[in-house]
């Protein structure tokens, strides 16, 4: 699950949030599980955020695939940075 998680974000999202999850053009997500429910955390992935440059991943990743990286984002990389 992690690993999977680790290759979502590698290939989609470190080019934008950085390849530790410390933020680039995209903001960083250190300490991302305290301030922003799974719920919340899932649906901001499927959907983007309308008026910046994250983008809905609906249709693109599967739902398995954005429970991965959205685990992989809170316990790894929201630990980390
Ligand atoms: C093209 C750049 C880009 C890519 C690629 C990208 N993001 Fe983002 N992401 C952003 C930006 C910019 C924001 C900030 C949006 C805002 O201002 O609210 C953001 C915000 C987020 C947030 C909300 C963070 C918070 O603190 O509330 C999450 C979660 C997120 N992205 C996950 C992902 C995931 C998972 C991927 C890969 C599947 C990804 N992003 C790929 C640009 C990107």
């Amino acid at each position: 699950m992690l690993a999977q998680g680790y290759d979502i974000y590698r290939t989609r999202c470190q080019a934008c949030h950085g390849a530790n999850g410390e933020g680039q053009s995209a903001p960083g997500f250190k300490g991302i599980a305290d301030r922003l429910s799974f719920e919340k955390h899932v649906e901001k992935v499927v959907d983007g955020v309308d008026g910046t440059r994250m983008p809905a991943w609906k249709g693109i990743l599967t739902d398995d695939e954005i429970n991965a990286v959205v685990r992989y984002e809170r316990e790894v990389l929201g630990a980390k940075n």
